[in-house]
């Protein structure tokens, strides 16, 4: 069975720092080779790694003058695809270089990140029609901390892990965290928001031990945005922390999980490496529990989804339905996610 991406929309491509002038970096984005660079200037690029004259990945070759050049036979492109020179011609062949063209995959540079447009139709959807995930963050923050794991599964798994709120108690079972004993029942609030919807602010679980270290008059909101964008809004007392988990189809059985922290606390630098450990520790976890599910999966069973704790899940299948609705008939998208509060024990 064959994975359908969604379109159309920003995905996290790689940290602000994977990228340095005048390098080139290879990366599968969606299934496509995709080449990403820095010119000379700092400006960030992104070309479909195929050069359309033979095939050679463009990321083998160079930055040169403000143009990628390919190793082969040294066609040159401009970060916006055009080709900006052919060597071989001595200029009565009639060949116009600059018709020539290689995809361009429109991208935003924001908060140390780099978001990757990833349209339908690389001719017609190039300008895109919405902003990158805004993060409640102040507009010079930077990461203080990026973890990714490749998770051995289509994004429609690490998805759903992420917004399912019954695995916590058993799969993230820590001392540091909570137990499986520490189930209780819970309540909790939905709203839409444009492409997706929030858990509306409140406090978290008294058994959760890591809140608890920051101290302070804590309050938590977590949202999820299409098409794989989860961001934790923590505040505590004058602080803040804002965790972003995104999931990047890499292939179709194989999703780029990164997490992103800013924070504004200073004194959490000397216990940075603990913060590493414990968020690796889970995203450990989760890539080992799709793993696991992986073996099922092969069997190609029917999957079960109950209620209310697999309802965020149900939201994210039909928020997707409704984008490739929406897309494909040219129309408003309107978001299915009704307001109201799920319960559950976690
Ligand atoms: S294959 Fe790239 S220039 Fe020939
Ligand atoms: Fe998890």
């Amino acid at each position: 069975m064959s994975v359908e991406f969604l379109r159309n929309l920003w995905y996290f491509a790689t940290p602000s720092r994977a990228l340095r002038n005048k390098q080139l970096v290879h990366k599968l984005l969606l299934g496509e080779p995709v080449v990403l660079g820095r010119t000379e200037t700092g400006e960030p690029f992104a070309l479909r790694d195929l050069c359309p004259h033979r095939a050679v990945p463009l990321s083998a070759g160079r930055v040169v003058e403000g143009t990628i050049e390919c190793p082969y036979h040294g066609w040159r492109f401009k970060p916006s695809g055009q080709c900006a020179a052919i060597p071989s011609l001595v200029g009565e062949e009639g060949v116009d270089p600059s018709k020539i063209h290689v995809r361009r995959y429109p991208l935003v540079e924001r908060n140390g990140l780099i978001w990757i447009y990833m349209a339908q139709d690389p001719v017609t959807d190039t300008n895109p029609v919405i902003d990158v995930p805004e993060l409640p963050i102040a507009a010079d923050a930077m990461p203080r901390m990026i973890e990714a794991q490749l998770f051995p599964c289509e994004i429609d798994h690490a998805v759903m892990g992420l917004m399912d709120p019954a695995h916590g108690p058993f799969v993230h079972k820590v001392w540091w965290w909570r137990s499986a004993k520490s189930i209780h029942a819970k309540a909790k609030k939905y709203a839409p928001i444009p492409r997706g919807f929030t858990m509306v602010s409140h406090k978290p679980s008294s058994n959760s031990l890591l809140y608890n270290v920051l101290g302070g008059d804590v309050s938590t909101e977590i949202s999820f945005e299409l098409p794989s964008v989860r961001v934790e809004h923590i505040k505590a007392g004058k602080h803040e922390v804002v965790g972003l988990t995104t999931c990047t189809p890499i292939t179709e059985q194989q999703t780029e999980v990164t997490q992103t922290f800013y924070w504004t606390m200073n004194w959490v630098a000397p216990f940075k490496p603990i913060f590493r450990q414990a968020a690796l520790t889970f995203l450990n976890q989760d890539r080992e529990m799709v793993a696991l599910q992986a073996q099922g999966l092969k069997f190609n069973p029917r999957l079960m989804l109950i209620q209310d704790a697999d309802v965020p899940a149900m939201w994210y299948h039909r928020l997707k339905k409704e984008w490739t609705a929406s897309r494909s008939e040219g129309r408003q998208f309107v978001n299915p996610v009704p307001e109201t509060t799920l319960h559950w024990r976690s």
